[in-house]
C-alpha cells in the first residue's frame, strides 16, 4: 500500500508473537494444542512481587513515571549492576524501557541511519534484524554455524566488522541457541573490539537470561570482563524472564551518559514511561529473594535434559545440549524434501513445522524466523508432561514423511 512507510516495508512481523497470536485462535476454535513456542516462563510472578505491585497501586502510585524511570527503581538496576556484574552505573546512567525489547528499540533509533551497520551472530533473537531494519540501518550477519556449536568466532567477527559498523549485538545466554559464553569467549571478542581498526565499534550485549543458567557455568557480560570498552558497550537486561515477569513491560539498559540521555529522548517522545507500579513490582524482584530461581532453574534443566534426549532420538533430528535460557534449536536438514501423508513436499522448515501443528497440534518456530535454517526452536518452559506429548508427536508426525 503505496500510503505506508518505508520503514515498515523493510520489516517483518515478530514470528514469536504471531505464533502466540495463533495459539489464541486455535484455543478459541476449540483445538488442543501444545505449544512450544512460547518465549516466557510457563511459572506465575512470584507471589512477593506480585504483592509489591498490587500495594503500589493501593499507594497511589498510578501516575506517569519520569521517562528514564522511577529513581528508586534505578537506584535497585544500578545496585543489581554491582552486586552482580562489579559494574558501577549511576541511576543517570540507566533507563527503564517497555521490556527489553523497547530499550533496544530506543538505543537503536538513538544511534542508527541509513548507511550504518550492526553486526548480527546468527542464529538470533527475532526481533534484532527487524529493529536494525526499522532505523534504516542494514543487519550484517555472522554465521555460528551447528559445528562451531552455535559459538561466534573471534575471526569471522573481525571479517564482518567494517568502518560503516556501529555496532555488535551480543546476546549470552542466547535465544535460541542456549550458547553462553565464558569470560575466555567474551575476551576473545574483546580482542578484536580492541584492535586499533574497529575502536569505533560499540557493543550492545542483551543479558536477558542471565540468571537462567546451567551446569554450574558463571554468566559473565562485556564491560565486566572489558572495563576498558566500558564507555562503548550498553548492557541491556529486564525482569520478563528470571523473574517471571513477561506482562509486566520491564527491561532497562546502562551505559554511556549521552547514549542513555538520547534513549530517554525518544521516550519521552513515544511511550512517556514504564508503567509506575511495574515499575515497583521490579523493585521488589531486584531487592527481594532470588531463592525461586534456583527451583525454576532446577526444572528448567530437567525439562531441557528430556527434550535434548527425546529430540536426538527422533530420526532426521539433532540439536545440541544448551547451557542457558530456554530454548532448544534443532536441526532438521534431513528432514527436507521429504513428503506428507498428504502428498505435500517439506520444502523449509517454515512448511514443517506447519505440518507439525496441523497433524499432532503442536507449536513451534521455524528457524528461518532465527536466521538458522533448516531447523526449529523449541521453548521448553512448559510442564514435562507436556513435553513428553510433544515429543512423542513429533515423532510420529516426522515418522510419517516419506
Ligand atoms: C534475547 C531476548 N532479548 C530481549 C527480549 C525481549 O524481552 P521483553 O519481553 O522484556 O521485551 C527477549 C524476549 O523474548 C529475548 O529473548
Amino acid at each position: 500500500m503505496a500510503f505506508l512507510s518505508q520503514a515498515v516495508g523493510r520489516i517483518r512481523p515478530s514470528a514469536t508473537v504471531a505464533v502466540a497470536s495463533k495459539i489464541a485462535e486455535m484455543r478459541c476454535a476449540g483445538k488442543a494444542v501444545i505449544s512450544l513456542g512460547a518465549g516466557e516462563p510457563d511459572f506465575d510472578t512470584p507471589a512477593h512481587i506480585v504483592a509489591a505491585g498490587h500495594q503500589a497501586m493501593l499507594d497511589g502510585k498510578t501516575r506517569y513515571s519520569p521517562a528514564p524511570g522511577v529513581l528508586e527503581f534505578r537506584e535497585a538496576i544500578a545496585e543489581k549492576f554491582q552486586r552482580d556484574n562489579n559494574l558501577t552505573y549511576s541511576p543517570d546512567q540507566i533507563t527503564v524501557g517497555c521490556g527489553g525489547k523497547q530499550t533496544i528499540f530506543n538505543a537503536c533509533l538513538a544511534t542508527l541511519d541509513p548507511g550504518d551497520d550492526v553486526v548480527i551472530p546468527t542464529p538470533y533473537w527475532v526481533s534484532y534484524p527487524e529493529i536494525v531494519a526499522m532505523t534504516g540501518a542494514t543487519p550484517v550477519f555472522v554465521s555460528c554455524s551447528v559445528d562451531k556449536g552455535f559459538r561466534l568466532d573471534p575471526e569471522d567477527l573481525a571479517a564482518a566488522i567494517t568502518p560503516k559498523t556501529k555496532w555488535l549485538i551480543l546476546n549470552s545466554p542466547s535465544n535460541p541457541t542456549g550458547v553462553c559464553y565464558s569470560k575466555e569467549e567474551l575476551l576473545g571478542f574483546v580482542e578484536v573490539l580492541r584492535r586499533p581498526e574497529n575502536q569505533h565499534v560499540w557493543v550492545m550485549t542483551d543479558d536477558m537470561y542471565e540468571h537462567i543458567v546451567y551446569d554450574g557455568l558463571a554468566f559473565h557480560t562485556i564491560a565486566e570482563v572489558a572495563p576498558d570498552l566500558y564507555e562503548r558497550t550498553l548492557t541491556l537486561n529486564g525482569l520478563s524472564k528470571a523473574y517471571c515477569m513477561t506482562g509486566w513491560r520491564l527491561g532497562y539498559a546502562a551505559g554511556p551518559l549521552g547514549l542513555i540521555k538520547a534513549m530517554n529522548k525518544i521516550q519521552s517522545q513515544s511511550v512517556s514511561s514504564v508503567s509506575t507500579f511495574s515499575q515497583w513490582a521490579g523493585i521488589a524482584a531486584l531487592n527481594g529473594s532470588h531463592d525461586f530461581i534456583a527451583t525454576h532453574n532446577a526444572a528448567f534443566v530437567n525439562r531441557r535434559d528430556l527434550v535434548v534426549a527425546g529430540i536426538n532420538a527422533i530420526p532426521g533430528l539433532s540439536c545440541p545440549k544448551p547451557e542457558g535460557a530456554f530454548y532448544v534449536c534443532v536441526s532438521c536438514g534431513d528432514l527436507i524434501g521429504k513428503k506428507t501423508p498428504a502428498g505435500v513436499v517439506i520444502e523449509n522448515d517454515e512448511i514443517l513445522v506447519g505440518y507439525l501443528l496441523e497433524a499432532e497440534g503442536v507449536v513451534c518456530v521455524h528457524g528461518e524466523a532465527f536466521g538458522f535454517s533448516p531447523a526449529f526452536r523449541i521453548s521448553y518452559a512448559t510442564s514435562n508432561e507436556k513435553l513428553e506429548h510433544a515429543l512423542a508427536a513429533m515423532h510420529r508426525a516426522f515418522g510419517a514423511l516419506e
